[in-house]
């Protein structure tokens, strides 16, 4: 089966005052259609910088980004939540939302009526008038979640998207997650610093080494779907969780 992405000997390095700083050493990934892949690694190795550099917003020294097969003029839209949740404060939920569609020339009725009856879905339902410093850090997450789902691809990349959400909340944020994602039916590549959060949620899983970041490891996670929260006190989750920190030590 050909991959809906492939990440090839990607190479970058940065520049500061003339000394360089190699993030990227030969990296290659792997995501395939309706796959939801993690990638963990110590802070600062490079992770974000892949996800900027397949999204374009920077550009690698060498390596390969392939989506659906092809390697150039990729005209390709990625639904791409950054680390932070930019949400803009002076828009309400609402009008959050409708931005993709918006930057897609959508009418903006029309865009209401699609995300309305979503808000209920992403547990957002009463809140569309509120504007974001009304919102719990949660629900902002929810908010920027919903957003990514909206844009129009079948792509998702998602950067530490619970990485300032507290343990419980973040936990229920997770088992949300999941069943929107076997909903929506999306490729994701997933970014987290948290092993437990990285097994509980995906197919296979990539540990990179600190930088210049390489691909240490890559496991397939072999649990059933749907997944129950009481997994992750099976002896499975834990042989997973031995092999994960071993490969990060
Ligand atoms: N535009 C840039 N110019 C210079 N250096 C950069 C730039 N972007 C990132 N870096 C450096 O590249 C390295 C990797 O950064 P990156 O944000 O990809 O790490 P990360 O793995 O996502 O970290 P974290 O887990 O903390 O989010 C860091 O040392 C960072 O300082
Ligand atoms: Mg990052």
């Amino acid at each position: 089966m050909l991959p809906k992405v492939e990440i090839v000997n990607l190479n970058k390095s940065f520049y500061k005052d003339g000394v360089e700083i190699k993030v990227l050493d030969n990296i290659n990934l792997k995501l395939y259609d309706g796959e939801f892949v993690s990638i963990i690694g110590p802070s600062g190795c490079g992770k974000s910088t892949i996800f900027s550099i397949i999204c374009n917003l920077q550009n690698q020294d060498s390596g390969d980004i392939i989506v659906d097969g092809k390697k150039d003029n990729i005209n390709k839209r990625f639904a791409y939540m950054p680390q932070k949740d930019l949400l803009f404060p002076w828009r309400k939920l609402k009008d959050n939302m409708i931005l993709p569609l918006e930057i897609q020339g959508e009418d903006k009725n029309n865009s209401y009526k699609k995300v309305d009856s979503l808000f209920d879905q992403f547990g957002l339902s009463g809140f569309e008038n509120a504007y974001p410093n009304e919102l719990s850090g949660g629900m902002k997450q929810r908010a920027a979640l919903l957003r990514t789902f909206l844009i129009d691809s079948d792509i998702m990349l998602l950067d530490e998207p619970f990485g300032a959400i507290d343990a419980i909340n973040r936990d229920k944020l997770q088992v949300w997650l999941l069943d929107v994602w076997s909903k929506f039916k999306r490729s994701v590549f997933f970014i987290t610093h948290s092993i437990d959060e990285a097994i509980y949620l995906s197919d296979r899983i990539y540990v990179l080494s600190d930088r210049p970041a390489s691909v240490k490891l890559e496991i397939k996670i072999d649990l059933e779907r749907p997944r129950d929260k009481k997994i992750i006190t099976s002896q499975k989750f834990m042989d997973y969780k031995a092999c994960l920190l071993s490969a990060l030590e």
